[in-house]
């Protein structure tokens, strides 16, 4: 974050501090009027951290014990375990080889009697192909989801992620586009009902204090953090922009190899900028630590090979998804990298290639 910012956001943690006010104030209830204006949403209802912000728009959607809910094989573990801890199954869907997102086709060959919705992914900061899964969806009677944890300002065809569906889930995981200074979660929705159950369900099934209508969470945004997010929203435009642009030159400088990198598309705002290696991803990931460039592996196994799913879900196979696993590398990508730091990871990786 460019200085200036660190020290607004210092302030803000300060002025949080000296205000003794730790939960359920201001800083909240600004931040999710602020929040929910930049995204276009009506209702945003912070929680704490975005596996709970699944949980709870699962619980508002009224997915429960028996339901089956669609999503992609390719994504954090939390999406699955977020169906599974309100009691529902998840379908594995697999993936479009050049997007990492759920494909389409696939989502409309794997529904079951008992899929009740989609919950789709925006992996890496690319949104899914939301027109083709919404027409699944309404051919077929389902809820969409969206989580949103990866993709936190992004837009498809000009409506921000996280509008598409019943309800969105964001994270602020401090590694994300709109990363905290520790856990954090939302939910947006326009549903007027929806959101009064997120909001209910967030604080202990109580919607005035000591009395309780059902058995909720313990789910709350602190005042640190949301007063730390108000400063970084105003800035986020601008990050997300820096990301579009670093990648825009690693691809100029990746246009003449083997390595398969994301296509230019408007809308992706790259959480993380990830290539497809042709072979020898372990061996390049290693040399390039030994240049003291630090890449990942999003992700070593698809979901459904994970073992935590073995006795929750019909296993299928993900050829698109098992693939990429074996070859896909995330590269460094931050706000306020520099074109000379993006030539030197480029450089060493075309070495290592
Ligand atoms: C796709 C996806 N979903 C859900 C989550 C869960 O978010 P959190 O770590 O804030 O619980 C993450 C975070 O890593 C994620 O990447």
């Amino acid at each position: 974050m460019a200085s200036t910012n660190t020290g607004a956001v210092r302030k803000k943690a300060l002025d949080v501090l000296r205000s003794g006010r730790f939960i359920m104030g201001k800083e909240v209830e600004f931040f999710e009027q602020e929040v929910a204006h930049y995204l276009g949403a009506r209702y945003a209802i912070s929680c704490a951290n975005g596996t709970d912000a699944l949980v709870l728009a699962l619980h508002a959607a009224g997915i429960g014990a028996g339901d089956e809910v669609l999503t992609t094989g390719y994504t954090f573990f939390a999406t699955a375990e977020a169906i599974m801890q309100v009691g529902a199954t998840p379908v594995l869907v697999d993936i479009d080889s050049e997007t990492f997102n759920m494909d389409p086709l696939e989502l409309e060959r794997s529904i079951t009697s008992r899929c009740k919705a989609v919950l789709v992914v925006h992996l890496f900061g690319l949104p899914a192909a939301l027109s083709e899964i919404q027409a699944v969806c309404d051919r077929h009677g389902l809820i969409l989801l969206e989580d949103c944890a990866q993709t936190f300002g992004a837009s498809y065809q000009s409506r921000k992620i996280g509008n598409f569906g019943l309800l969105g889930a964001f994270s602020f995981f401090p590694s994300k586009n709109l990363g905290g200074f520790g856990d954090g979660g939302l939910v947006i929705t326009s549903d007027l009902k929806a959101a009064e159950t997120v909001r209910m369900l967030c604080n202990h099934g109580s919607a005035r204090q000591y009395y309780h209508e059902c058995s909720g969470y313990n789910s709350r945004l602190d005042e640190i953090q949301a007063g730390m997010l108000r400063v970084k929203l105003n800035h986020l435009d601008e990050f997300n922009a820096q990301r579009k642009q670093l990648a825009q030159w690693y691809r100029e400088l990746l246009k003449d190899t083997e390595v398969i990198f994301p296509d230019d598309r408007e809308e992706h705002i790259y959480h993380q900028f990830t290539v497809v290696l042709p072979s020898g991803r372990d061996m390049i990931k290693k040399r390039l630590a030994s240049k003291g460039i630090a890449t990942a592996i999003y992700y070593p196994l698809p979901l459904n090979k994970q073992r935590a799913l073995a006795d929750h879900t019909s296993i299928v196979e993900l050829p698109v998804c098992e693939q990429l696993a074996e070859h896909c590398l995330s590269l460094p990508i931050y706000p306020n990298m520099t074109r000379e730091q993006v030539q030197l990871v480029a450089d060493e990786l075309i070495r290592a290639v």
